[in-house]
């Protein structure tokens, strides 16, 4: 990933090395000129006198946000930095991981721009890592303590709800001990971020964190989500279909669950498949033609679905019709394959037809999935 960056501003601090043991204050932000002076003010109150400090705002803003922030921070007793994208990348969890590349300090706090995270916790974050010995700290709503207050509606509660039981089905192992992954509020060791390995994509850095960088030892403190200070949640519906492929990316990231993600997707092909069947067979086709036709459209449903789950990021390889027509070759160089190697399995191995049938499938399944990677997404 390349990224572009606004030359600093002449009346910008520099951020000078800190301390060991200080801490870097990562806040991405998109259009939050309304909120910026009340943050470094909440900050300046709670943080600097107990710990040093600095504060990066990672910046993706289309408004004045930039301008505003480096007018309040000549009033902030410690340095304040903003880092401004002018492409953003992987939005706001792409912002956090650059704000996280660019930090000197042995901590790193993640924090919104709206004052829905309370900075009064950045100190006890720090000292509960430092006391636990622990790679990352999160502030929970879900532990005793803690509450979600500001999470507007119902309707926000809910959707919240459902996800971060979702999340923690799918990663039982890398979430354990993690209340609430969806957070976007926590302390992280500057030596447990693997940045390398990291593919943010939205809001879930946590979690990307959690799955990918696999911190050492995790503690939670509990916090209240307060209300947001001024303006609106940058979230959308665009937003949530943004999570569920990160989901599916985090999930697939080896070789064996991707498979297991392939067999899936393929399993679902047979509802257009079977639609398709039907719309044919109405209109007057006969079966035979029919079948491949409706197979055909069962192939493009589970090449969209690959290609916009699977595969997302390997796919600059090579061009789109290029990628959707080895696709569809080795999906029905499968289905023409599979009654040869059956009658190899009865007549040469003596099998019976069910588990002959049975071993083509798995067998052609496997070596679509091979040809698959290999010759439609080059790894
Ligand atoms: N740089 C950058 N780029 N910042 C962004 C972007 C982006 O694309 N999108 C949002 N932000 C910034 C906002 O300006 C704000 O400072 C912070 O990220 C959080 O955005 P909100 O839009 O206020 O998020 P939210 O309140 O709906 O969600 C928060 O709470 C959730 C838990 O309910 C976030 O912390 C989520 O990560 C968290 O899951
Ligand atoms: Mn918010």
């Amino acid at each position: 990933m390349t990224h572009e960056y606004t030359a600093p501003v002449p009346d910008v601090r520099v951020t000078e090395v800190p301390e060991p043991g200080a801490v870097t204050i990562v806040v991405p932000t998109y259009n939050e000129s309304a909120n910026i002076r009340q943050l470094l003010h909440q900050i300046t109150e709670s943080v600097p006198a107990r710990l040093p400090c600095e504060v990066l705002f990672v910046d993706d803003s289309t408004d004045d946000t930039p301008e505003v922030i480096h007018e309040a921070a000549k009033d902030c007793p410690f340095p304040v930095t903003v880092l401004h994208r002018d492409e953003p990348v992987g939005g706001l969890g792409g912002a956090v991981v650059e704000g996280m590349k660019a930090a000197g300090s042995d901590w790193v706090v993640v924090m919104d721009g709206d004052c829905q995270h309370p900075p009064s916790l950045v100190p006890e974050l720090v000292a509960t890592g430092e006391r636990a010995n622990a790679g990352l700290v999160v502030a929970s709503r879900y532990i005793k303590g803690g509450s979600r207050a500001g999470l507007a509606g119902s309707y926000r509660v809910a959707v919240s709800r459902a996800a971060t039981w979702l999340t923690k089905s799918l990663f039982p192992r890398r979430l354990h001990g993690i209340s609430d992954p969806m957070s976007g509020f926590f302390a992280i060791r500057r030596s447990d971020i693997t940045a390398d390995v990291l593919k943010p994509l939205g809001y879930k850095i946590l979690l990307e964190l959690a799955v990918r960088s696999r911190p050492r030892a995790v503690t939670e403190v509990p916090f209240v989500f307060q209300d947001r200070y001024a303006g609106e949640s940058k979230s959308s519906a665009q937003e949530g279909l943004r999570f569920l492929r990160h989901l599916v990316g985090l999930r697939t990231a080896s070789p064996v669950a991707r498979m297991v993600g392939f067999g899936l997707i393929g399993a679902t092909g047979f509802v257009p498949n079977l639609l398709g069947l039907y719309a044919l067979t109405v209109l007057g086709m006969h079966y035979v033609p029919a079948e491949i036709l409706a197979n055909q459209l069962g192939v493009a449903w589970n090449f969209l679905l690959i290609e916009h789950l699977l595969f997302r990021d390997r796919r600059r390889h090579r061009r789109w019709w290029d990628r959707a027509g080895r696709f569809a070759l080795i999906a029905n160089a499968d289905l023409v394959l599979r009654i040869p190697l059956i009658a190899l399995f009865v007549h040469r191995f003596g099998m019976g037809a069910l588990s002959a049938t049975a071993l083509a499938l798995v067998t052609t399944f496997v070596l679509r999935f091979a040809g698959t990677e290999a010759l439609v997404y080059l790894p």
